[in-house]
């Protein structure tokens, strides 16, 4: 297999002038995340798919970001990589200075630990576990005692008006509650960025409304950059940019008026 190009992150404002894609006006909104010359394809039985080839685009600090594009043009593929998930054919994904094609599969674990909360279209709890243990197992993995990791679970749930139902195994709970809950899990390591993939994809319009009241409440108090891939146009609306990934090219959406 071909290996990761690497690209070196360069600082963050040489960088942002040199994205065609990149938050404009940003004095004082160093970048977070820099997508460099992204490419990734995969080889099938019936040849060479590629999703995306020279994908560069940037995301400033504080920034909420949404990425739409119709089904099958490579969003999750996107997100995987952004969260050390998944690796690209070539170019590279830069936090801060951290570039992710550098990092070992150690190094990789720790950062996304560290760095990226991740929400995804299907919560993927554990059903036999409770909320709390399913929130605190971040904070385990990563070897917290268990006491100091069941509280801070605790904090997130009632964070995310779920105060009362820490008890509850993830199997008893609704689906707006269960991504309530991922929203915690998700939070709990404190990382800087957000990554959600149809955070509200399986709700229904009320359900969907909260759940992304929610992610826009924790994204200010918290100081957090986030990147949310969903398919409703209303919701991509409020977010401070809108990205469409199309034909395997990054395009900017201009903002919607009211
Ligand atoms: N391991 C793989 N091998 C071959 N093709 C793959 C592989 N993984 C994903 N694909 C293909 O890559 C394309 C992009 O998939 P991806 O899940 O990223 O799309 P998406 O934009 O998130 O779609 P959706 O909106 O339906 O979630 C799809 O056509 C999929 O079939
Ligand atoms: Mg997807």
């Amino acid at each position: 297999m071909e290996s990761p190009e690497v690209v070196s992150c360069v600082g963050s404002r040489e960088a942002r002038g040199a994205d065609p894609v990149s938050r404009s006006g940003g004095a004082g909104h160093p970048t977070v995340v820099g997508v460099r010359n992204l490419r990734k394809e995969y080889v099938t039985g019936r040849g060479r798919l590629v999703l995306f080839d020279n994908l560069s685009f940037s995301v400033a600090e504080g920034e909420m970001l949404a990425i739409v594009g119709q089904s099958g043009a490579g969003k999750s593929t996107l997100l995987h990589i952004l969260g050390a998930l998944d690796t690209p054919s070539a170019g590279d994904v830069c936090f801060t200075s951290i570039s992710l094609s550098k990092l070992n599969v150690k190094e990789a674990a720790s950062f996304r630990n560290q760095w990226v909360g991740y929400v995804w279209q299907f919560h993927y709890l554990l059903p036999e576990f409770t909320a709390l243990e399913n929130v605190a197992m971040p904070l385990l993995a990563r070897g917290e005692k268990k006491a100091e990791a069941l509280r801070s679970a605790e904090q997130w749930l009632t964070e995310v008006e779920l105060g009362d139902r820490v008890g509850h195994r993830a199997g008893e709970l609704s689906g707006g509650e269960q991504q309530r809950v991922s929203l915690a899990r998700a939070l709990v390591t404190r990382p800087r960025v957000l990554l959600a993939d149809e955070p509200t994809g399986d709700l229904d319009g009320q359900t969907a409304e909260r759940v992304f009241n929610l992610i826009e409440r924790l994204h200010a108090t918290h100081g957090l950059t986030s990147i949310i891939v969903t398919h409703n146009t209303g919701l991509a609306g409020r977010c401070d940019r809108i990205l469409r990934l199309e034909k395997g090219r990054m395009e900017e959406v201009p903002p919607l008026k009211a």
